[in-house]
């Protein structure tokens, strides 16, 4: 087949050559976006008076035939013709003749590409705020379910202080909060037009770019030809933001694999979101978890991935550059799947209340609350953590939890200590205690679930 560009050259690309540099096995799911474009690229060509109404209609009927054929599977897609951009360009000439063969008018592939990426990032990333935003309502849903479930809260994996579950499921849905507001703003610097720079320099016809620009509801015209085509920033905003996703669902997943462990039992997976062993009868494992903790790897890798191609490229388009789509579409297939299957498994997780109750009893889990009782009895903080400090070594060394002491086992280390004391030993008292803004009390965790319902609810 011969190639647009054969006018300058005596040989036939080598097969290994358009093996090697074709990127439609990948770039045609743009295929939408391109004919978008070019659907708008004609409408402006023909009122600037550069094609006439026939020739605009006879390449709108062309390019509808060709989405017909792509979306009825029945459009051959060459690799010979690279990429999606010639795909179409060359069906929509052998359609419609001379008129197709004027639609790349003051375009090049280098303006072509970029604006149906950012077409296509346009679309994904608003699914991805939407998929996001249907994972905090299941996240709400849970957190309001178990308002009166108390566990263990931790730091460097050992028993810290009580906190409602609540609470700890909310804390998932802030960090997906921010992820949506991350991806939110990516989605202003996506939705700038760069059709009509051409290669890089812009075009002597008299072309209209705010038109084009307003026919594909970009917000602005970006004013420079030159950074229109070179700068992929735009994806590694999207790659950046699907990291950061990836890394909050991971953590929630580590989470779940752990919990699920007969160790911590806090909680049971479902059957229909774990799979089994091919030798262990016995085994329930925690595989989509595993799976999402690993794919977040992958997607860090995206990011990576092109950060470094771009990192030496001179201005203006580079060939390298064409290694944008690949981990740019893996990290937003990933990231879509993943907050789907998290949001279907989650409404089917049980948790083993008692379970987590039970541990939150344990391990001298309210010690940060005697010393703030000590405290409001005017001990200084250092003095009551140090005399904290030394009942609980009582306790380690008598077999004791902290509630179980009598009240003269507490005098014997400090005299301020009396009755009361004890409604503050339980992890209901401690959770109850809380008065701080964001805290675990029932209180804050019921705040936060009006402030995160009243953000879902605006658009
Ligand atoms: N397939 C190319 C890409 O993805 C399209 C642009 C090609 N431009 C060029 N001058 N070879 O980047």
């Amino acid at each position: 087949m011969k190639k647009p560009w054969a006018g300058r050259f005596k040989e036939k690309t080598a097969k290994t050559l358009e093996e090697f540099s074709q990127s439609i096995s990948f770039d045609k799911r743009l295929w939408q976006e391109d004919i978008e474009g070019s659907i708008a690229h004609a409408k402006m060509l023909h009122k600037q008076g550069i094609i006439n109404k026939k020739e605009l209609e006879k390449i709108l009927k062309g390019l509808s035939e060709i989405e017909r054929e792509i979306k009825n599977g029945k459009f051959q897609f060459k690799e010979e013709l690279e990429d999606i951009h010639m795909n179409i360009e060359k069906a929509l000439i052998e359609k419609v003749g001379q008129a197709g063969a004027k639609l790349h008018t003051a375009r090049s592939r280098n303006d072509q590409v970029v604006t149906d990426l950012r077409l296509y990032l346009r679309k994904k990333v608003k699914e991805i705020i939407e998929k996001i935003r249907k994972l905090q309502k299941t996240l709400l849903s849970l957190a309001e379910k178990h308002i009166n479930t108390i566990m263990p809260g931790y730091t460097h994996m050992q028993k810290a202080q009580p906190v409602l579950l609540s609470h700890h499921l909310l804390a998932y849905a802030w960090m997906f909060e921010r992820d949506k507001q991350r991806l939110k703003e990516t989605l202003k610097r996506i939705n700038q037009c760069p059709l009509g720079s051409g290669a890089l320099a812009g075009s002597s016809l008299p072309i209209d770019r705010e038109f084009t620009a307003k026919e594909l509801n970009f917000d602005i015209v970006i004013p420079n030809s030159m950074d229109a085509v070179s700068d992929r920033d735009f994806v590694l905003d999207v790659l950046y933001c699907g990291a950061v996703i990836m890394m909050h669902l991971s953590r929630l997943a580590e989470e779940l694999i752990l919990w699920s462990t007969d160790e911590f039992s806090f909680i049971q997976l479902p059957d229909r979101f774990s799979t089994g062993s091919s030798m262990m009868p016995q085994k329930k494992n925690p595989d989509p978890a595993e799976l999402i903790r690993g794919k977040t790897g992958r997607v860090y890798g995206n990011l990576i991935s092109l950060l470094t191609t771009m990192k030496g490229l001179p201005l203006t388009y580079n060939r390298d550059m064409q290694e944008d789509k690949e981990p740019v579409f893996d990290t937003i297939d990933t990231v879509t799947m993943s907050l789907k299957i998290v949001d279907e498994m989650l409404p089917l997780v049980e948790f083993n209340k008692e379970r987590m109750n039970h541990q939150a009893q344990r391990g001298y889990i309210t010690a940060t609350d005697l010393a703030e009782y000590l405290v409001r009895k005017e001990v200084p903080f250092r003095q009551a953590h140090e005399i904290t400090g030394k009942i609980v070594l009582y306790c380690i060394e008598k077999g004791k939890e902290l509630k179980d002491l009598t009240l003269e086992e507490f005098r014997n280390f400090s005299h301020k200590i009396d009755e009361e004391v004890y409604s503050i030993l339980t992890p209901l008292g401690s959770i109850n205690g809380k008065s701080s803004y964001g805290s675990t009390s029932k209180e804050s965790v019921k705040e936060q679930i009006r402030l995160l319902r009243k953000s879902l609810e605006e658009k």
